[in-house]
């Protein structure tokens, strides 16, 4: 069975609601509408979101980022009724970024995950291993780790409304890709240990995205691969017409 493919832009620190709208008058000039067998959805910065709420009907969006209380001292944290209200249905959780500069663990993208399904929105979990990491230790049973403790307690009818997200850490925004076989080998490996933990059914209904530096040029190799069924893509979203290429490249596939 073929997942529906996923293709998400996360924008990161980029674009305020000006430039938003530029970007997103600009997506509709590449590409009218989006296919329906590729679901398609963009995370700006929290400041954004009303801007891209009013491209709902043309793509879905999302925060980059939440916090797992309901509200209360939290200097500069936002919760997911903030996100509720603007009607944002998906966001980012345990992106390296924030991994590395922001403090994020396994323990808080778990609670997260868990917040962010319990407000009916779907969380998209980051892992990813970094070059040393690659090259040094078992990459893939710390990837898989990451995505383990990140469904830890979350019940197979919640698990197949999450979205993974591997992204070699090495690969992002360097432009260095993994090659086609290095994401397939990686994305097997995670399908495993869901299989491990869920059952084949369930598992075979999990999105796995891939990102770091995909681009129209490689959209199409990667996305191939049999559980490659999307991507989080930074660059390349922020670029009308390279993401309606990586768009078009998935809709070809379907
Ligand atoms: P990139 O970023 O496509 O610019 O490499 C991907 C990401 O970090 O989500």
């Amino acid at each position: 069975m073929k997942r529906r493919y996923f293709i998400a832009g996360n924008w990161k620190m980029n674009a305020g609601p000006a430039e938003t709208k530029k970007i997103m008058d600009g997506m509709k000039a590449e590409l009218a509408s989006i296919p329906a067998s590729v679901e398609v959805v963009f995370c700006p910065p929290f400041v954004s979101l009303p801007a891209m709420a009013s491209f709902v009907d043309y793509v879905g969006f999302g925060a980059q980022d939440v916090h797992f209380e309901d509200n209360g001292a939290f200097t500069g944290a936002i919760s997911t009724s903030m996100l509720n209200e603007l009607n944002a249905a998906y966001c980012i959780i345990g992106h390296s970024e924030r991994r590395e500069y922001f403090g994020e663990t396994d323990s808080t993208v778990n609670k997260k995950a868990k917040k962010i399904l319990a407000a009916s929105m779907v969380p998209i979990i980051c892992c990813g291993e970094t070059l040393d990491q690659r090259k040094n230790s078992d990459f893939e049973a710390f990837v898989g780790g990451q995505v383990k403790a990140a469904f830890e307690g979350i019940s197979p009818d919640d698990a197949i409304k999450c979205v993974v997200a591997y992204e070699p850490i090495w690969a992002i925004g360097t432009g260095e890709t993994a090659t086609p076989e290095q994401a397939q080998s990686m994305h097997k490996s995670l399908r495993n240990m869901l299989v491990s933990v869920y059952g084949v059914d369930i598992a075979a209904q999990i999105r796995i995205l891939y990102g770091g530096s995909m681009k129209a040029e490689n959209a199409a190799e990667l996305l191939s691969q049999e559980d490659v069924d999307g991507g989080l893509v930074g660059g390349a979203s922020l670029k009308p017409k390279d993401f309606a290429a990586i768009i078009c490249a998935a809709q070809e596939l379907s």
